[in-house]
């Protein structure tokens, strides 16, 4: 238990807009080990894609600030560091890739040249030894005819090319940590499976661990060690990958599952749980799934569950539980 590589503690991450306070993240708690794949699924809105934003400290140019919790990695204080030294973590020991490459890949600049900068920053090599490199990670991800493309730019590549161009930049330092938010959202079928194929290759080999960020309990299931299930800026439930699809404790990853389409299209979203994620400007009190939950209790309107451990590895935040565990008590 002690070789966990990213620890997440009662995170908050408001967003302070004209609207009003939104709280994004509203006290997430989960870790990540060395060398597993952590996949996080949730309702659109529920905080995801923000979380990791906090994690890779690029909210900068947002409204939004961390304004409570602690985020640990490889035993430092991420919160806490000078930007320098975020600066070079980013990209060095944790690497980031989105579901929309076009948009973090430089339209002006070369493929050989945008990986081979990371390189050259990272791995301080020179011009030469980051141009072998590169074309050695192009080869990596399968990219055909890797010593043409290195002087071929951005718009030039199909979709599922650009986003292996982005795992190869993303690998290319070798990063501990890779967390990929919707990495497959925008290929097509066959191109996502190709590329977690290779995510999934990169880990073997490599070590790497890996936040999976994703809509898609399909993907969770094909390639993550354990799951954590958001809802409305927090954890609900935390369990290994098998415990997830066969032991569903929370009502919300119930309905989750049971949300699966059977024919799955690629846009498809987790929606069929009725009722909507609250807004922030109209939170519950208590419990924030029981205005949608078939077993809500009255203390679920009142009070606020605690996310409790209710077997090894599986911690749930659901009355329903708690109270098994009071009375065993
Ligand atoms: N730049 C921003 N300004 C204001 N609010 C924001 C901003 N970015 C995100 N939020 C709010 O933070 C909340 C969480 O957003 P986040 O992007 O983390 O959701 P998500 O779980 O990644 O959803 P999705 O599955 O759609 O990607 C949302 O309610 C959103 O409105
Ligand atoms: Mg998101």
């Amino acid at each position: 238990m002690d070789n966990k590589l990213l620890e997440i503690e009662n995170l908050k991450t408001y967003f302070f807009t004209d609207s009003g306070r939104v709280p994004a993240v509203n006290g997430v708690d989960l870790f990540i080990r060395e060398g597993e794949t952590l996949g996080i699924v949730g309702e659109s809105g529920c905080g995801k894609s923000v979380t990791s934003l906090s994690v890779m400290r690029l909210l900068a140019h947002t409204p939004g600030r961390v304004v409570d919790g602690s985020i640990r990695f490889a035993g430092m204080d991420l919160l806490s560091l000078p930007e320098s030294k975020m600066r070079e973590i980013r990209g060095n020991e944790i690497a980031m890739i989105f579901q929309e490459p076009m948009t973090s890949l430089n339209p002006v600049y070369k493929i050989g040249d945008q990986i081979g900068e990371a390189v050259r920053l990272h791995l301080k090599y020179d011009k030469k030894k980051a141009r072998e490199r590169v074309i050695q990670m192009l080869k990596l991800v399968g990219i055909p005819r890797a010593e043409e493309i290195v002087d071929e730019y951005p718009h030039q590549l199909s979709g599922g090319m650009r986003q292996r161009i982005m795992i190869a930049m993303a690998m290319s330092c070798e990063p501990k940590l890779l967390i990929a938010d919707e990495p497959t959202t925008a290929l097509d079928v066959t191109i996502q499976a190709q590329i977690l194929d290779l995510m999934r290759k990169l880990k073997e080999e490599r070590g790497t661990a890996i936040m999976l960020i994703t809509h898609d309990l399909g993907v969770v299931a094909e390639m993550c060690d354990r799951v954590v299930v958001m809802y409305a800026g927090k954890v609900v439930e935390e369990a290994d990958v098998f415990d997830i699809f066969e032991n569903p404790k929370h009502p919300y990853t119930q309905g989750l599952l049971h949300s699966i389409p059977k024919l799955r299209r690629k846009t498809e979203r987790l929606q069929s749980i009725p009722g909507n994620v609250p807004t922030p400007g109209n939170m519950p009190s208590g419990c924030k799934f029981a205005p949608r939950c078939s077993h809500a209790m009255d203390v679920c309107r009142e009070q606020e569950p605690d996310l409790l451990q209710i077997a090894s590895g599986h911690r749930c935040r659901c009355f329903l539980y708690q109270n098994d565990l009071a009375k065993e008590a």
